[in-house]
């Protein structure tokens, strides 16, 4: 794949800033960001809230989420980052002197850099889970099992702190592998051969749930909408969950953006990869329903669904153990590339900041996150008491895993979205948001007025609920 490293974002001087490439192509970007987007959030998160919310109308609220807050937002990102031609940080730094806007937004990019880093923790630690789920289910410990012995195998690798460390250090270093090598050699051949693999392999599955004969129930589930069953906080899940499925508010798309040439369109670019996002959530929920309901199992068992029951019912299925390792192998894919992506901002700015080379960096980056991830790791066993911030009724009972997780998906995600839409909306100039989109002039006007009024909006809504 070619590459051009002559071309600088900024037109700076060789020598004096880190040397930049750009995507090599259109598809490039969209493989590497779609990469991001399609993960744990999509194939594990997204069919166990939607279990637990309900089904259609949940499905419904999201789809129109999507639509109105995550690609305005997304849009604005890319955006944010072509622009700047450098690391979120330092885009967001050059943006506002240009602009001549006030120096404290380049805070939305630190925000970003440490929700990112704050996540890959612990989103390491589940990659880890799916990765020892490979080998279980190509070992076949799951044929034929009962309930209680898949559940037991689950909470086996729960309470086992080595174990959970020797998968979540073999994750980490998959990660550090790629994003080391830099972001053509490494991440565009890595996404450019990955993420068509995962869209087959979603296909296989689908394919083996029709022949279960409880497709139709499965496709009445999600796309059948029962107003009844929706709750005023499954709409807020929705609304955050679109953020996190779509690598929102942390800064990713920024680092992704800079390197997207100038000649192509943020909004095409942007719309792709939420209905490929979307695609595969949707895809995920017709592979696994039919399974979940031909086997009688509960739609809303929450988050053990994948691991505590789906190994049940790939135990039972003729192939099994194939469709079970597929599935897994599948996961650690998605997982992958999203890990990749929440390690990238980070590394990005060690280079830029502090001058180090890029293996360095990922060294630094990946190893300090390593090891914040053994807390979490030890917060699923030896800790499992452990609530550090459990004093505040806000915090009450949750571990050094929940509370990373609440603390970015909860508080930082949103407060990053929020920002990205008030300064692309309400401060940069409107004239540099055209020439950066070259939309028609009611298309701008759409795009503009949504993400000041209503992505705001919204956003306020969920963060207040989740403070609340
Ligand atoms: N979107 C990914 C998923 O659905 C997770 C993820 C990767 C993410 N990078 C991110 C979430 C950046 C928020 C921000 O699993």
């Amino acid at each position: 794949m070619s590459y051009s490293s002559s071309a600088t974002a900024t037109g700076a001087q060789e020598g004096t800033v880190t040397k930049r490439g750009f995507w090599s192509s259109r598809l490039a970007f969209i493989l590497a960001a779609t990469g991001s987007a399609v993960g744990l959030g999509n194939i594990w998160k997204f069919p166990y809230i939607t279990g637990e919310n309900g089904g259609g109308a949940f499905v419904l609220v999201y789809l129109i989420c999507i639509a109105a807050v995550g690609i305005p937002i997304m849009m604005a990102e890319v955006l944010i980052g072509r622009r700047g031609g450098h690391s979120p940080v330092n885009s967001l730094r050059l943006i506002t002197q240009r602009d001549k806007l006030h120096p404290l937004w380049k805070w939305v990019g630190v925000i970003g850099v440490l929700a990112g880093f704050l996540i890959l923790s612990f989103y390491s630690v589940i990659g880890g889970w799916a990765l020892s789920y490979v080998g279980t289910s190509a070992s076949g410990q799951f044929s034929g099992q009962t309930a209680e012995a898949v559940g037991s195998i689950f909470s086996g690798l729960l309470s086992d702190p080595m174990t959970l460390l020797t998968w979540h250090t073999l994750f980490m270093a998959l990660v550090m592998v790629v994003v080391a090598r830099g972001v053509s050699s490494g991440l565009e051949r890595a996404t450019s051969i990955l993420m068509p693999g995962l869209f087959v392999l979603l296909l296989i599955m689908v394919g083996y749930a029709m022949t279960t004969g409880h497709f139709g129930e499965a496709v009445s589930f999600l796309f059948q909408p029962d107003f009844s069953k929706l709750t005023t906080s499954g709409v807020l899940v929705a609304l955050g969950h679109a953020f996190f499925t779509l690598s929102l508010g942390m800064a990713v798309m920024m680092a992704y953006g800079s390197y997207l040439p100038k000649n192509v369109s943020i909004a095409k670019a942007s719309v792709t990869v939420s209905v490929m996002d979307t695609g595969v959530a949707l895809l995920a929920g017709l592979a696994i329903f039919p399974v979940v309901f031909a086997n009688g199992l509960e739609p809303g068992a929450g988050p053990g669904l994948i691991f505590q029951t789906l190994p049940l019912a790939f135990g039972q299925m003729p192939m099994g153990g194939l469709f079970g390792t597929l599935f897994f192998v599948l996961l650690v894919f998605a997982a992958w590339t999203s890990g990749i992506s929440l390690l990238e901002p980070l590394v990005e700015w060690l280079e830029e900041q502090k001058g180090m080379n890029r293996t360095i960096s990922t060294l630094i980056a990946g190893f300090t996150c390593w090891v914040l991830g053994i807390a979490s790791i030890l917060s699923l066993n030896l800790w499992s008491d452990v609530t550090p911030l459990g004093m505040f009724a806000m915090f009450e009972g949750k571990t050094i895993f929940d509370l990373l997780d609440y603390l970015t998906a909860n508080i930082l995600l949103p407060l990053g979205g929020l920002l990205v839409a008030v300064l692309v909306g309400w401060f940069m100039s409107k004239q540099a948001l055209q020439n950066e989109l070259s939309l028609s002039e009611g298309g701008f006007r759409l795009w503009h007025n949504t993400l000041k009024f209503i992505t705001p909006i919204a956003v306020l809504v969920v963060f207040f609920y989740n403070l609340a």
